[in-house]
């Protein structure tokens, strides 16, 4: 890591443009940047709206197998870490992997996101793409009006903001920091650890899928999200988080 870099003004999706090199055998690191997409996708079939301003970027890994569950969640976490050091923006994961910027009063509102498709490549290997979608220098008029109240961008918080190549290298070195570490002895304690301190919304209350709803207790062992009803402590393995407080 890094790899290498296939760049466009404008592709359908680096996501599967990154899916398809891949599988061509592509090795860890190869990466796909562009500066706008036509059908960006996001998590759960959402559509991912790619304007000129957002960095759109999708980047393959190779983890080993058994740590494999854990990219989502460590690639978040050190895109949190990273961006928080450079810029003045407060940032927090929420979970499993949205880029929030929560501010001391008002509304937490998405700054990115993260997709990760595990895909089979050739024999019986396996590789991860990771895509990144972050709102840079985007016009927040220019997103879909139901997203429009709900996104930041980082220049709103970081003035003259940065340009896409600075952010981009940033994103590729927080990528890299997610596969290291999570191949280190300690790896998976390590991203659950530092998941844990930027988790977003512990002690909110908060919905899964539109039905099931309790407070956020925190990150469990196995990365799921902990969910208290009452005496009751859920464990939540996937699915659409609404948390009270977000815009
Ligand atoms: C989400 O929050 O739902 C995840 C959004 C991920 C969007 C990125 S943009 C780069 C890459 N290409 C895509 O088509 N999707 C991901």
């Amino acid at each position: 890591m890094p790899g290498r870099r296939e760049f466009h003004e404008e592709v359908a999706s680096t996501q599967d443009r990154a899916i398809e090199l891949a599988r061509a055998g592509a090795e860890e690191g190869t990466y796909v940047v562009a500066r706008r997409q036509r059908s960006g996708r996001g998590r759960l079939d959402h559509s991912w709206a790619s304007p000129d301003g957002g960095l759109y970027l999708s980047v393959v890994l190779r983890t080993p197998v058994e740590r494999a569950p854990w990219v989502p969640l460590a690639l978040g976490t050190e895109l949190t870490r990273a961006l928080s050091r450079e810029y003045p923006v407060p940032l927090g994961v929420k979970w499993p992997n949205d880029l929030v910027v929560v501010p001391p009063a008002g509304s937490a509102r998405k700054l990115g996101g993260v997709l990760v498709d595990r895909i089979a490549t050739s024999g019986s290997a396996w590789a991860e793409v990771a895509g990144v979608g972050l709102n840079v220098t985007t016009d927040i008029a220019q997103l879909p009006e139901g997203v429009r109240s709900r996104a930041a961008s980082l220049a709103e918080f970081v003035r003259p903001p940065p340009s896409l190549d600075e952010v981009e290298r940033r994103v590729v070195e927080a990528a890299a920091a997610a596969a290291t570490t999570l191949r280190s002895p300690d790896g998976v304690a390590t991203i659950r650890d530092r998941c844990r301190a930027v988790l977003f919304g512990v002690g909110r209350r908060a919905t899964i899928d539109g039905a099931t709803t309790g407070t956020i207790a925190g990150l469990g062992d196995e990365g799921e999200l902990l969910l208290d009803q009452g005496p009751h402590r859920l464990r939540i393995r996937a699915g659409d988080v609404r948390v009270e407080g977000v815009a």
